[in-house]
């Protein structure tokens, strides 16, 4: 594990080493990627949208335990709920789901619920042309 397993709780652990939702979501119906898939840390979310609710969504990472536990934990607590719901999510709720990030992580939170928000964005075709751009390369890979 990267850095001191001291610093993460059970939950963040369990999120780490069994992360909730990943993979591609092959039905998707919005994309949402943050960071450089190509030479850095990223996450991407997927959802699918029906009825204005998120009946389904799926997250690939790469990054530090928090990130995967980050993208694993944004999934779950959007997995089912109404697109409203959702679009309220903060990097707060995250961390809270999660027990608590350790300060020094807080920041890693933020990728999972920024991606989920240019997922929706991308759902609702409000997205940059040049964001969209990059999230159906990205997607390709
Ligand atoms: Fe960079 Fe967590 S993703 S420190």
């Amino acid at each position: 594990m990267i850095g001191s397993s001291m610093m993460y709780n059970k939950i963040i652990v369990d999120h780490f080493m069994n992360p909730r939702h990943a993979g591609r979501l092959e039905d998707a119906n919005g994309v949402g990627i943050i960071g450089d898939p190509g030479c850095g840390d990223f996450m991407c979310i997927f959802i699918k949208v029906e009825n204005w609710q998120v009946k389904n969504v799926s997250f690939l990472c790469k990054g530090c335990p928090a990130a995967i536990a980050s993208g694993s934990a944004t999934a779950e607590l959007a997995h089912g709920e109404p697109l409203e719901k959702v679009m309220a999510l903060t990097p707060e709720d995250v961390s809270n789901y999660l027990g608590g990030l350790p300060d020094e992580k807080l920041h890693c939170s933020n990728l999972g619920v920024d991606a989920l928000r240019y997922a929706i964005a991308d759902f609702l075709g409000i997205l940059p042309k040049e964001d969209a751009g990059d999230a159906e390369a990205s997607a390709e890979e």
